[in-house]
């Protein structure tokens, strides 16, 4: 196994809030047990276009508490072909760049996954997102900032809900996870959570109209996770006018305001704590491993099992929502 001297650090996917927690834990841990550390910016796309640079513990200086990252992210197209992967390894090695650290979500790693396999290069993953859908681990990075923000604005929202007696329907992000759309219902007391994981299983609308969730309330909020199949909070609105006319339903979708904010506590400490683990992981010869959290434990869980969608949502937890709201 080759000498690792320098650890090149990237972001990459959609921002999470905590990956700049996440990028000076990386930084000054390596620097700390004596390995040089190098910025890569805009995600793969600056090993492809060779935009690196030169890190030190000052670099990362008043970053803890900012959003966003400060390495910039992108989701890059000729990382995914093997031309783009090979100028990719090659301005890495010419960058003297001997194992790297990943910071993002599915596709990020992904995309990691296949690099260290084609070149056999020490790669360990963060899970940086705000969609908490990898698999291995009980919190990505960035989610839960992101449920708080949902949580504030949805507190907002029932102001207006309530006064005017209003159904509304709050389209949360998610990706093809359910995640902030059912934690975020049941922190803000949310009629209900509609997310893809039941999509197969009931009707989830019709369900929540036969629940006669507006025969005690004059307001309702329901939680809708994006979903390009149903159309999310609009594709629900629309079937509502033309299923359910006797309700009068708006539509607020939050959108990136969730992917932004300075992060939580929670997440510092989570970003923190696994930037650290992602050199103690080098260190010890692990490699192709995504750095998790189990029970309040970290992990080493291998990109494959990140990677194959096996994060499951808490059905009990979709009936709590629907108890809590009578
Ligand atoms: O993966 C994070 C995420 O915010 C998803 O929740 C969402 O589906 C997607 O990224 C949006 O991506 P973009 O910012 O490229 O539109």
């Amino acid at each position: 196994m080759a000498i690792i001297k320098t650890i090149g650090i990237l972001t990459s996917g959609g921002d999470a809030p905590g990956m700049n927690a996440a990028i000076r834990a990386v930084t000054r841990t390596a620097i700390y047990n004596g390995f040089k550390v190098k910025g890569i910016k805009r995600g793969y796309f600056g090993l492809v276009f060779n935009e690196i640079d030169d890190f030190t513990s000052r670099s990362v200086s008043n970053i803890i508490q900012q959003g966003g990252t400060i390495l910039k992210t992108a989701r890059c197209k000729e990382f995914t072909t093997p031309e783009g992967r090979k100028t990719a390894y090659d301005n890495m090695c010419a960058a003297g760049i001997d194992a790297l650290v990943v910071i993002g979500g599915d596709g990020s790693l992904t995309g990691a996954r296949i690099f260290a396999d084609e070149y056999d290069v020490p790669i360990v993953g963060l899970p940086g997102t705000i969609d908490n859908d990898l698999g291995g681990t009980d919190a990505t990075i960035g989610y839960d900032t992101a449920l708080n923000t949902i949580v504030e604005a949805v507190d907002k929202i029932r102001d207006t809900a309530t006064s005017h007696e209003r159904l509304f329907f709050v389209e949360v992000m998610g990706h093809m996870a359910g995640d902030l759309a059912l934690n975020g219902a049941l922190a803000s007391g949310a009629e209900a959570a509609i997310i893809p994981e039941m999509e197969t299983e009931i009707d989830q609308l019709a369900d929540l109209v036969n629940r006669g969730f507006r025969k005690s309330k004059n307001s309702a909020i329901v939680l809708v996770a994006e979903n390009p199949k149903t159309g999310g909070a609009m594709g629900l609105a629309q079937r509502i006018k033309e299923e359910f006319p006797e309700y009068d339903a708006r539509v607020t979708i939050l959108g990136h305001l969730q992917r932004g904010g300075s992060p939580t506590a929670a997440d510092r400490i989570l970003a923190s704590r696994m930037g650290a683990a992602a050199i103690t992981a080098l260190s010890d010869g692990q490699r192709n491993v995504m750095i998790g959290v189990k029970n309040g434990e970290l992990v080493y869980v291998p990109f494959s099992k990140a990677t194959n969608h096996s994060h499951r949502i808490d059905h009990d937890d979709i009936d709590l929502v629907k108890i809590l709201s009578i």
